[in-house]
């Protein structure tokens, strides 16, 4: 910007920098004085900062500042604090029996807590939100249950699983595919449909009814038993209830008879702490409305339609 160059321009009276473009000239306006006071006063303040606030890279390290500012330090702080509090009740869990969780106010609002986080990471993708399951995954929020439905016998199904080869199997029945596997032909399992219709209080087509009667003591009854009630012990349906786990209507009980569906929970014994499978016991148990009856409810009224999933 040599002196020689500078001259005014003759609409603003303002001097030009002396650069021009295509005959457009650049004036010498001086920058606003707000503007001004606003970069001066960052500049105050990054200095402010670098004193008193973490900052500078070195060699090994950095400047820590005057105020000892540390994210990393606060998140570890809080860390502790909370393990110090989850440890007082994982030991109150540890130590506690199932019932005594139940019946202490304090202890059973945190193992609820804990086994709702639980279970909504863990469980919710097979028994959906809440454990209202679905086709073929039980309803965890009523109280009917293929393995029990007492503390202990809930806490037992998480622990070891159903049908996923842990060694502690409480004797898992498979139902075989009666007619996939060609045991049943074709008319024999549409007359065990009509009568798993019939014991379950439908209308059913009475003389196919007549004819299943021999074949469900034969084929069915060692695990659904007699009369068709099931068997808790085993993870046997009842077949006279309202309850199904694969759906309610003739085509999906023909289904189950010709593919002889068996469904697989994981076991969590290894995978979770046993205050954590206690905690999440408690959560199913409170959900289900707590009752402690592991026979399946008695024979519900008919209905047309009942719902999938037990
Ligand atoms: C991969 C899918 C899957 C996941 C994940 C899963 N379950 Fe299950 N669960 C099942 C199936 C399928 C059954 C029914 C087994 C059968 O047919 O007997 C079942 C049965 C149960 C039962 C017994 C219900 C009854 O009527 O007796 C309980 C209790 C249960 N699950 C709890 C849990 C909990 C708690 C978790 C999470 C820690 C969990 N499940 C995760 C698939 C799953
Ligand atoms: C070896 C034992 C066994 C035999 C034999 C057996 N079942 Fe099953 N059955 C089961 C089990 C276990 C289930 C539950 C499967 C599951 O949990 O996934 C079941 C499920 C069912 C269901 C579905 C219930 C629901 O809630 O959706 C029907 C229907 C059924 N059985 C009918 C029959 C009929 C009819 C026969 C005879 C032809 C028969 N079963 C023979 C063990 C057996």
């Amino acid at each position: 910007m040599s002196d020689h160059k500078r001259e005014m321009d003759e609409h603003s009276g303002v001097e030009t920098t002396g650069h021009e473009w295509d005959g457009i000239k650049e004036l010498d306006n001086p920058l606003p004085r707000w503007w001004l006071w606003v970069f001066y006063g960052s500049i105050a303040v990054a200095a402010v900062y670098w004193v008193l606030m973490p900052a500078w890279p070195g060699i090994s390290g950095y400047t820590k500042g005057l105020l000892g500012q540390s994210d990393r330090a606060e998140v570890s702080r809080q860390l502790a604090a909370l393990k110090a509090q989850r440890g007082a009740g994982e030991v109150k869990l540890r130590t506690a029996s199932l019932q005594q969780i139940e019946q202490d106010p304090e202890l059973q609002a945190y193992a609820l807590q804990v086994g709702n986080s639980v279970f909504g990471d863990n469980c919710a993708t097979c028994h959906g939100a809440g454990g209202g399951g679905r086709a073929g995954y039980p309803n965890l929020r009523d109280d009917v249950w293929l393995w029990g439905g007492s503390l202990e016998d809930i806490r037992h199904t998480i622990e070891v699983g159903v049908r996923a080869g842990h060694a502690q199997t409480r004797g898992e029945t498979v139902m075989p595919a009666f007619g996939r596997d060609q045991m049943l032909d074709e008319p024999k399992v549409a007359d065990l449909t009509e009568y798993v219709m019939a014991i379950s209080g439908r209308k059913a087509d009475g003389a196919a009814v007549e004819r299943a009667r021999q074949t469900f003591a034969d084929q069915c009854a060692a695990c659904h038993g007699p009369a068709g009630t099931g068997d808790a012990a085993r993870g046997v349906p009842n077949l006279t209830d309202a309850e199904w786990l694969y759906g309610s209507d003739r085509k999906a009980i023909h289904d189950q008879i010709w593919n002889g569906r068996n469904g697989v929970m994981p076991t969590w014994g290894a995978r979770f702490s046993p205050e954590t499978i206690k905690a999440l016991a408690v959560y199913i148990h409170a959900n289900a409305g707590g009752a402690d009856d592991t026979v399946a409810e008695a024979p519900a009224a008919p209905a047309a339609a009942g719902g999938a999933g037990r």
